[in-house]
């Protein structure tokens, strides 16, 4: 379904040549769900950029099966990617206006997935008149409402408090089940890459590329129980065990300083990385 062969990018920055990603390939079937765990600043969000077509790879290549249209996925920003001048009804619908869809007809169908997201009564406000939270599920309205059957999140509920994090991990999951996306999710969140994939990529910053592959064995539909469950312990330990291991890793002027981010939350009731 999406495939990135031997994907290789390279910026021109003030300081020199940035390579912000090295040689990654990768393979993501339809309906999959694959999540995306690495240090901050090893090239998740130009991956997913790259995979979505927003960038242009320096080397190798991307292949989406079945997908003629470029803009063919459905992104979910680190920040959300709100238009503040937009009301929460036009920001839904904004996805599906950029593939041509007429207002009218965009608002209506977007209109749905507001209301799925519990935001149908805060349609005319703006966006920040909502809390963080109403902003990630408009995030997700409006990425669900493209209908595009490739969907490439990127940190998607990072900026929440723990407690709506993990609503929304469930509001996802659920959704997930019910639509059937194709779903590229960086995340730094190990709990959360393995409550909800199907594996779990982990990459590294010394080169910049996909080090480690996990299947994830739980069932669909899954019940997020499972995160206290053993297996999901030993799993989240392997993960870690890798995470770690490129988190304190000497450094290369090949991996220059994230741009005003913070590294793997710790979660201390696991004593490690959640
Ligand atoms: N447009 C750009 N111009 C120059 N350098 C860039 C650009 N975009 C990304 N980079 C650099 O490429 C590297 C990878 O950046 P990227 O944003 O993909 O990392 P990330 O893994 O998403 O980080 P984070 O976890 O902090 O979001 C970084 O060193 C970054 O500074
Ligand atoms: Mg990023």
């Amino acid at each position: 379904m999406l495939s990135a062969i031997g994907v290789g990018k390279r910026f021109l920055a003030p300081q020199g040549m940035v390579h912000a990603l090295a040689d990654v390939s990768l393979r993501v079937g339809e309906g999959e769900f694959v999540c995306v765990v690495g240090p901050s600043g090893c090239g998740k969000t130009t991956l997913l950029r790259i995979l979505g077509a927003l960038e242009q790879p320096s080397s190798g290549h991307v292949e989406r099966v079945g997908e003629p249209g470029i803009r063919s996925a459905a992104f979910v920003f680190q920040d959300f990617g709100m238009l503040p001048w937009l009301t929460v009804r036009a920001n839904a619908a904004f996805g599906l206006r950029m593939t041509g869809v007429r207002r009218h007809a965009a608002e209506g169908a977007s209109y749905r997935w507001l209301k799925r997201m519990g935001l149908a009564d805060f349609a005319d406000s703006y966006p920040d008149q909502l809390s963080g939270g109403m902003r990630q599920r408009l995030a997700l309205a409006r990425a669900f409402a493209t209908g595009s059957p490739v969907l490439l999140m990127d940190e998607p509920l990072g900026s929440l408090d723990p407690q709506t994090r993990r609503l929304m991990q469930e509001l996802l999951l659920e959704l997930w089940q019910e639509e059937r996306k194709t779903v590229v999710l960086v995340t730094h969140s190990i709990d959360e890459a393995i409550l909800l994939g199907d594996r779990v990529l982990v990459m590294s910053a010394r080169p910049r590329r996909v080090t480690d592959e996990f299947e994830v064995p739980f069932a669909r539909p899954r019940d997020p129980e499972i995160l206290d469950s053993a297996e999901f312990g030993w799993l989240r330990a392997r993960v870690w065990s890798q995470l770690r291991a490129q988190l304190t890793g000497p450094r290369t002027e090949d991996c220059t300083p994230p741009r005003g981010r913070t590294d793997v939350q710790t979660d201390h009731r696991h004593g490690g990385a959640q």
